[in-house]
């Protein structure tokens, strides 16, 4: 059963390499790749895929790699996760596109539903469907201008909100996602975030909060600020989770200055980190929240949701887009929300945040490069440090990513100064696979950062 809903059953769970990674096929469309893509566009790891399925990516060259990244955090319910496929081919075959806004079908508004019915908090909720987490975000801060009638954005130190215009101006990090794009949307002021490894030691989630939100008042007043944006736990800025407190002294500050908390669940969404949001850890209900990436077993979709009559503050016509909500997408996230609940997957990231944190914990014991571990659920990373000092080291993080992609384990990078090595399996791996590609990182840091 586990087995026909996870696609597992179909590809070998396992890692097998048949040739070097990457090998000649691979080597061969990364040549036409380079001469036909734009070379903005990055590569992580050059193997280019044929299948991929379960914790396993198949390469043109038939090697089996294991996933440690779901495509960013998106296949959560695994690549070609059966339910998905199905209610997909189901949709393609009956219509692919109306517009919303011209024809309204039912997908959306179930998709809708859900949204209400998942996203914390139990008040009345309204939704709308995008394609992108920028896009979701985007419409955050559109929403929260018109409800509130101000137009000041807290955004805070290492976040990640997108590559559109108003989300470049919404990230923290220039190299590579800012550089050389401005100017930026105006109106956007960063605060510092709660970061325990890099804060003085002891300061608690209150007082980050109350460091940040000093100077707001100080600098913007509390009385223009819309909303007070926040990742969670941050996603590209190195998974950084703040101090235990600060979210909901944040959500309770927004509420006495009548400006919206809004967070941004865009990666930590859906089961991700072992609770269905991120925002549930602490019981903290944003007044808006916009996911993206795990909501649609990898079709392009995105929810904007919110409390009622802050969503519908907005004039009709004022939100959309001519795909936003495509029924394809919403199919695939009827599928994947089905398969969310009968794989029990904020189960299953919790029992993967308990085979690998105590092997990253066991890992940074022998490794004083390992500075610090952490992350909730199946959202964990390491970040790396000179030893001694918490001086960033991307270089060995560099080294130690590619000597895992060599031997067939697809792991991301991340963080402000490119130094963390951050973990994102699919929550359907299997144990084995996952206590292998630990494995396989142990090797890597043996070879790169002998202790
Ligand atoms: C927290 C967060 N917000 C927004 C985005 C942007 O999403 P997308 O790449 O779908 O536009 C991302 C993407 O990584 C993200 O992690």
């Amino acid at each position: 059963m586990t087995d026909v809903l996870t696609g597992a059953g179909a590809l070998p769970q396992v890692r097998r390499l048949v040739t070097e990674v990457p090998g000649p096929r691979s080597r061969e469309l990364m040549g036409r790749r380079s001469a036909a893509v734009a070379a903005g566009v990055g590569t992580t790891v050059p193997v280019f895929v044929e299948r991929a399925g379960g914790g396993v990516i198949i390469d043109v060259d038939g090697n089996s790699l294991i996933d440690l990244g779901a495509g960013i955090a998106v296949v959560s319910v695994g690549n070609a996760a059966p339910r998905v496929v199905e209610a997909v081919q189901e949709q393609v075959a009956a219509f692919t596109h109306t517009c919303f806004m011209v024809t309204p079908y039912e997908g959306y508004v179930a998709v809708c539903e859900e949204l209400a019915r998942l996203t914390p908090g139990e008040h009345p909720k309204k939704s709308a469907l995008f394609n992108s987490g920028a896009e979701a975000v985007e419409n955050a801060v559109k929403v929260a201008r018109v409800a509130t009638g101000r137009s000041a954005v807290v955004v805070f130190d290492h976040a990640y909100h997108g590559r559109t215009n108003l989300t470049m101006a919404l990230t923290a990090k220039a190299m590579p996602y800012k550089w050389g794009f401005g100017p930026f949307a105006p109106e956007v002021y960063r605060v510092p975030m709660s970061y325990p490894f890099r804060d003085p030691a002891g300061l608690s989630g209150a007082e980050a909060a109350a460091r940040a939100m000093a100077l707001v008042e100080s600098q913007v007043g509390a009385a223009n600020v819309a909303a007070v944006l926040v990742e969670p736990i941050q996603g590209e800025g190195g998974f950084v989770v703040p101090a235990p407190g600060f979210l909901p002294a944040l959500a309770s500050w927004c509420r006495a200055a009548g400006a919206l908390f809004v967070a941004d669940e865009v990666q930590t969404g859906f089961c991700r980190t072992g609770d269905w949001f991120a925002c549930d850890d602490e019981g903290v209900v944003p007044d808006l929240v916009t996911t993206a990436k795990g909501i649609a077993g990898g079709l392009p979709l995105a929810g904007l949701t919110g409390r009622a009559e802050v969503m519908d503050a907005v004039h009709g016509g004022g939100l959309g887009g001519t795909y936003g909500g495509n029924p394809v997408a919403c199919a695939a996230a009827l599928g994947a929300f089905a398969t969310m609940r009968e794989l029990d997957l904020v189960g299953a990231a919790r029992r993967i945040e308990g085979v690998m944190l105590p092997r990253l914990r066991e890992l940074a014991a022998r490794h004083p490069s390992v500075g610090d571990v952490r992350g909730r659920g199946a959202m964990l990373a390491v970040e790396l440090v000179r030893p001694g000092t918490t001086e960033p080291d991307a270089e060995l993080t560099g080294r130690i990513a590619r000597a895992c992609h060599s031997r067939g384990v697809v792991v991301l990078t991340a963080g402000t100064w490119g130094n963390v090595l951050r973990f994102l399996p699919p929550l359907v791996i299997g144990p084995d696979l996952l206590g292998e590609a630990l494995d396989v990182l142990d090797e890597a840091f043996a070879a790169e950062a002998p202790a």
